[in-house]
């Protein structure tokens, strides 16, 4: 792969990756964007602003190494209670991102999905998250999956209730639950397991973050704000990935 074309030739660094060991899908909480504001006296707003230029490089860089899926944790189910005008700075950066990026994302082959309970969203981002899922259904590069009014217990509590009203039904019964079939019920019914966690600026928890699905996620902390982070931390954070040794509970 060449990985080299994206940051030039480096003695000092080594970017080189094990393409036989290229995790299919990578989860990012992206973290700091408010800290990496404050650090330089600016409103909490560009520090989402910033992070959203991290992302296209991000995005960029995971296209060229060759990932399936990258989920990215734009907005949680509790993101709700910050400020509301806070709030409503992140909801309108996610529309004018998309409208942004669209046709980028479309021509390098991307195909956005998302997880998360889209119903509570501005009617505006509805429209424009649909918008860009329609122009890069076909698309079969890096599916870039974006969590957006996402929670892992709220995403359990959705799948549960699907399950049991097909019980009341009488379509299904309670034999059948199996962790098969809850994870069919899942908003990544159809998408594997991420290999890689990667959550920045110093931050070591899950905050509720695909709780189901990384049971067996290899985690990779770093302390930079995610305005800050590149592909190349992407690379970093894969080669430290390719040294561990996955052992699933067996020894
Ligand atoms: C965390 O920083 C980030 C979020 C709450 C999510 C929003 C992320 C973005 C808007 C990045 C760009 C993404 C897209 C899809 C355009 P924080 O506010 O929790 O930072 P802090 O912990 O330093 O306060």
């Amino acid at each position: 792969m060449d990985i080299m074309k994206l940051f030039g030739k480096s003695k000092e660094v080594d970017y080189s990756l094990d393409s036989e060991n290229i995790p299919q899908h990578i989860a990012i909480i992206m973290d700091g964007n408010g800290r990496w504001a404050k650090k330089r006296q600016l409103p909490r707003s560009l520090g989402h602003r910033a992070g959203g230029e991290a992302l296209r490089d991000v995005i960029e860089t995971a296209a060229v190494i060759g990932l399936k899926y990258l989920t990215i944790y734009a907005f949680s189910t509790e993101n709700w209670s910050r400020p509301q005008d806070e709030v409503s700075s992140i909801m309108q950066l996610l529309v004018e991102y998309l409208k942004k990026e669209a046709k980028e994302l479309h021509k390098n082959n991307v195909k956005i999905i998302t997880i998360g309970d889209l119903s509570r969203l501005p009617r505006d981002l509805q429209q424009e998250v649909e918008k860009v899922k329609e122009l890069t259904k076909d698309n079969t590069g890096l599916r870039v999956n974006i969590a957006l009014n996402y929670g892992g217990r709220d995403e359990l509590v959705r799948a549960f209730k699907k399950i049991s009203s097909e019980i009341v039904a009488g379509n299904r019964t309670t034999d059948e639950i199996n962790e098969e079939l809850i994870a069919n019920y899942l908003d990544t019914a159809e998408i594997p397991e991420p290999e890689l966690l990667i959550r920045t600026s110093g931050e070591c928890r899950l905050s509720n973050f695909m709780i189901w699905q990384l049971s067996y996620t290899e985690f990779w902390f770093t302390d930079c704000y995610w305005p800050d982070f590149k592909g190349k931390d992407l690379v970093e954070a894969i080669q430290d990935y390719q040294n561990r040794e996955r052992r699933f509970g067996k020894v």
